[in-house]
């Protein structure tokens, strides 16, 4: 076994609002410190080592995606399955042609046209002339690329010239980092460098999609709904739905649905219709009288009669889809420094930013309850 040894992870401030993109896509810095920050960032990431970085979904940990020693970094230091592939990020479409020696299928063209740069991960064939090292693709035939809307992580990858393979920057099995201080809570000693560029804007990882198959597939929902990728038409209407969930041995085309994810440490309980929570909530708190508990509301609980009680907290993640999506990582990682027993979430549909959300808080859930049953 490989021995980890600690190192000093220096935390650098970053102003995304600092830099602007020329019209061939050039990053123009208009902040010294920034540049600077960015600068000794992709010295390191040249140099095999790497980097957590802000992206408009959550915070990512890269490396480049061509050097297998600088991958193996990303999967050590999180703790990663060695069978879970990662994305690669690219700061222009130009690049996957020029370095990733890859023509993208043009299926895509109507969702690179409407969704990139943002918050959307494609599904392209692997090749021989395609340089990327083989842990990023983990032997599939297959690999996954994005185009992020962050000024930081297009800065960054454009200021390397490197292709960065990027999971999110948590530690496996952990919700996803929002904010600097979450990559720093999980990995503190075990990165050399965190570009702190404040807190994500959509909150939660990318829609996956596979056009490589008929219909196309959602491997994973995120960030772009169904809804959207389905109002394109074309065979992007007949989108199916990936596999939710796969059994432990079983190969499944992605392989990050199998794991444990997004797991703080106290117990989760979803609620699907539970209307304004009242019910279930009481029922709880008065069976379990001695536990500490967080309430995750959003859309229709009501819990002002809870207020004032003992050993309870409540958290608004807010009341539209964009805001409980933005907030959720950040709620559960709060409950856990609150030291909870059990948080219980309010579900919610599964129409638009639904899907994204319920996908992650029932694999961060141990009992999902539906009151309709
Ligand atoms: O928003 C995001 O996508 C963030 C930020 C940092 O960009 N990244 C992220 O990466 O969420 P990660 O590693 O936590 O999730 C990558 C997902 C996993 O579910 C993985 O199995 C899937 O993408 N994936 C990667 N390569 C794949 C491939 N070739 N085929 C199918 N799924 C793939
Ligand atoms: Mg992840």
């Amino acid at each position: 076994m490989q021995k980890s040894s600690r190192m000093v992870t220096q935390i650098l401030k970053v102003d995304p609002h600092s830099i602007a993109f020329d019209s061939a896509g050039a990053a123009v810095f208009g902040d010294a410190k920034t540049r600077q920050a960015i600068d000794s960032a992709a010295e390191l990431l040249r140099d095999s080592q790497v980097v957590a970085f802000p992206t408009e979904t959550v915070y990512g940990l890269g490396a480049s995606a061509l050097s297998s020693e600088a991958v193996a970094k990303i999967y050590q230091a999180k703790n990663r399955p060695a069978d879970n592939p990662l994305i690669t990020h690219v700061s222009s479409v130009d690049m996957i042609q020029t370095v990733l020696k890859t023509t993208v299928p043009e299926i895509y063209n109507p969702l690179i046209e409407k969704f990139w740069p943002g918050p959307l991960t494609i599904i392209l064939p692997m090749t021989d002339k395609c340089p990327l090292s083989a842990l990023v693709t983990a032997e599939q035939d297959t690999f996954a690329v994005r185009l992020p809307d962050h000024p930081i992580a297009r800065a960054l990858i454009e200021t390397s010239n490197l292709p960065l393979a990027a999971p999110s920057a948590n530690a496996s099995t952990k919700p996803s980092p929002t904010l600097a201080e979450h990559v720093h809570f999980d990995l503190d000693g075990k990165i050399p460098l965190i570009l702190d560029g404040g807190a994500c804007g959509v909150g939660l990882e990318s829609t996956v999609v596979d056009g490589t198959v008929s219909p196309p597939m959602l491997l994973r929902p995120g960030g772009i709904s169904l809804e959207k990728i389905q109002s394109l038409g074309g065979q992007w209407s007949n989108i199916i739905l990936g596999k939710k969930t796969a059994g432990q041995y079983e190969k499944v085309k992605t392989p990050g649905m199998k794991y444990k994810h997004y797991s703080p440490s106290a117990k989760v309980i979803v609620y699907e219709n539970s209307k304004d929570g009242s019910l279930v909530l009481h029922n709880y708190l008065s069976e379990n009288p001695n536990e500490k508990v967080a309430i995750l509301k959003s859309k229709s609980w009501l819990t002002e009669q809870f207020q004032n009680k003992q050993n309870l907290v409540i958290i608004d993640l807010g009341a539209t889809g964009d805001d409980i999506q933005r907030n959720l990582f950040a709620a559960l990682r709060q409950a856990d420094s609150l030291k909870v027993d059990t948080i219980l979430v309010e579900g919610v549909g599964e129409e638009m930013e639904g899907l994204a959300i319920m996908n992650r808080l029932t694999k961060a859930a141990s009992e999902v309850v539906d009151c309709n049953i």
